[in-house]
């Protein structure tokens, strides 16, 4: 499977550095889902985003990508997958998304179990995801990547599209508007009528996360959304995402490759290797965490020397 940093580099035009974009729409109006304008003012966060994965395993022939991995992902969590590469982090998203289906263990989302749906009918179910490798529709304008992600919440029928009925140009008008309030929260409204291969890599990054919030998931996975990024605009997509998940009140799940990066926004972190978890904790935890280090760094005696432990 050709799903690493290196395709997606190959479809854009390197990194851009852009941080201020990220965090610079503190003033804007705040997108609501459809779901948030009904929930009453002073009630706790909706749960509707919990995932629990019960010892999950997969196995591509001889060897065993995934074993026995286990998760419980509360609705408004922001939780970190880290481990080295080949670890199966990515793997475990395509189990979740319905792209693999696990060779033992169980999924259940908002209490439901997911095992054997299709991919479609998991984002129906409000689970939305990015690509390692960028997946646009790179011939189509920024807006209208954003627009089919928002697809899932059509509710008018094919007569009414094609008589272009009024409930049609309303629903019509509404996606747009909500699709280019996305797009301002990563600044790229300006980008709107731009063709979707020509932006600088990071927006096509960006474009991606837009797309995946315009299906109104309740639980966004993003799979190393700030590869190719310096770190400076790393972490300034991370802040945004964090405000992502905090005004919009969703679930998140990050694969992120850079531990400095991952800390700084995730309260919970799973470390990965050899598709098995090694350690599971906050930040700080995981920091001091000898067997991480190890992960990362090599043999255990010399990294635990190298970290200054
Ligand atoms: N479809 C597949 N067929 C065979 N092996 C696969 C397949 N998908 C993933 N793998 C293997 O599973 C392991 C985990 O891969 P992956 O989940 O992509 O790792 P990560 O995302 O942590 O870098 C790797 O050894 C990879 O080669
Ligand atoms: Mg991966």
């Amino acid at each position: 499977m050709a799903d690493s940093p290196n395709d997606a580099a190959a479809v854009g035009s390197g990194p851009s550095t852009r941080p201020a974009a990220e965090v610079s729409r503190s003033k804007g109006e705040p997108v609501h889902f459809a779901g948030e304008a009904a929930r009453p003012a002073g009630k706790p966060a909706r749960l509707a985003g919990e995932l629990e994965l019960r010892k999950i395993s997969i196995r591509f022939g001889g060897l065993v990508a995934v074993s026995d991995f286990s998760l419980t992902i509360r609705g408004n969590e922001l939780v970190g997958l880290i481990g080295p590469n080949g670890a199966g982090k990515t793997t475990i998203f395509n189990m979740l998304t319905g792209v693999y289906r696990p060779t033992s263990g169980q999924i259940f989302f908002c209490g439901r179990p997911l095992g054997g749906r299709k991919p479609y009918r998991v984002c129906q179910l409000g689970i939305a995801r990015t690509f390692q490798n960028i997946r646009l529709f790179k011939n189509l304008s920024v807006l209208d990547n954003v627009r089919i992600g928002a697809h899932k919440t059509v509710t008018y029928g094919a007569l009414s599209a094609v008589l272009r009925s009024s409930a049609f140009e309303r629903m019509e008008r509404e996606i747009e508007e909500r699709s280019r309030s996305l797009l301002g929260i990563f600044g790229l409204e300006r980008r709107a009528g731009e063709i979707a291969g020509s932006l600088p890599y990071g927006d096509q990054r960006r474009l991606e996360i837009c797309r995946a919030l315009a299906s109104e998931p309740s639980l966004l996975l993003l799979d190393e959304p700030a590869a190719g990024m310096n770190t400076s605009e790393a972490l300034g997509l991370m802040a945004t995402i964090r405000r992502i998940r905090d005004e919009f009140r969703i679930a998140i799940l990050l694969i992120e490759h850079n531990m400095e990066v991952v800390m700084t926004i995730c309260e919970r972190i799973l470390v990965l290797n050899y598709g098995r978890t090694i350690a599971e904790g906050t930040p700080e935890q995981i920091q001091r965490d000898p067997v991480v280090i190890a992960a990362y760094l090599g043999e255990p005696e010399e990294a635990v020397v190298e970290a200054g432990l």
